[in-house]
């Protein structure tokens, strides 16, 4: 039996750590380091979500905003307002929420955010400087889940890592993080033949696909350690991951719960990428910030 990935409790120490160097920043600098959220329509979940982001700020001891356009909203409107985001001061963290409305251009939205601010680390150059291998501001998600392979110290080196789902958000970085810690990296998709004979050969298996207990118990590996990035509604209105728990649990070493699991992770995540950003905006050097 797998023993349990406590992303609630793992998330909650890397919180306190946070808000310990966020009281450093303030007594070194004299201000709060600030993220700012950009929320473009009314999404039920997005709403959600940016509450949690800004909440999760002030908790920690930084300034925490959310920015609320109509789904109306213009592109040049957007672009308008993450410009000036960009150009203020006490604006460490600038993240817009995704989805956008459907007229908008995400990418030229996602590129107008300044990379030093780019806590969701989604603009081009902090993707490129993950390829390159001289990673800056990573995804919050994927750095979520690297954080939990440190909590069980899976030794990464030469393990055989399987991500499933390729997006720019999860899948990609995630394949880059594992790659960069030497891990042998598959990265799965929605046209992957034999889905389930390679994720049998996976010490790591990280799903991220959004489709409801897809990952079987005989596509475990006895031993691997499973993260369950996948938050789904089931009919009923639960929330249910991309791997059946109850089987995977019995083959899996570690297993990460749904929810409990990925999902507090990405939010300590966020503070972290928010302070780094912080850090770094004030000069202060980068190998004392220690987290
Ligand atoms: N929507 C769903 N996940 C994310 C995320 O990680 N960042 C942003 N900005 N929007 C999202």
């Amino acid at each position: 039996m797998a023993e349990l990935l406590d992303g609630k409790a793992i998330a909650a120490a890397l919180r306190a750590r946070v808000a310990a160097r966020v009281g450093d920043f303030v007594a070194r600098t004299g201000r709060r380091p600030g993220l700012d959220v950009v929320l473009a329509g009314d999404d039920a979940a997005s709403q959600v979500y940016v509450r949690n982001k800004a909440r999760a700020c002030e908790e920690a001891g930084m300034r925490g905003a959310v920015h609320r356009l109509p789904a109306t909203v213009t592109q040049q409107e957007l672009l308008a307002r993450v410009g000036e985001l960009g150009a203020r001061d006490d604006v460490d963290g600038v993240l817009v929420q995704l989805p956008l409305p459907k007229h908008i251009d995400e990418s030229a939205v996602l590129e107008a955010v300044d990379p030093g601010r780019d806590v969701d680390g989604f603009h081009p150059y902090n993707a490129g400087a993950l390829l390159a291998g001289r990673p800056t501001l990573v995804p919050c998600t994927p750095l979520g889940c690297m954080r939990m392979l440190e909590h069980a110290k899976v030794s990464l080196d030469g393990a055989r890592a399987v991500v499933i789902g390729r997006s720019n958000i999860v899948g990609k970085p995630m394949a880059l993080l594992l790659l960069a810690q030497n891990a042998t990296v598959t990265v799965a998709h929605s046209r992957t033949r034999d889905l389930a004979a390679r994720c049998a050969e996976a010490d790591v298996l990280v799903a991220a696909v959004g489709r409801a207990g897809l990952v079987r118990g005989d596509w475990v590996k006895p031993g691997a350690v499973v993260i369950d990035v996948g938050i789904n509604r089931t009919a009923e209105g639960k929330l249910t991951g991309d791997v059946n728990f109850d089987e995977a649990r019995e083959k899996a070493s570690w297993i990460t719960p749904v929810p409990g699991g990925v999902g507090p992770m990405t939010i300590a995540c966020l503070l972290e990428n928010t302070l780094r950003a912080a850090w770094r905006r004030a000069g202060l050097p980068m190998g004392e910030l220690g987290l």
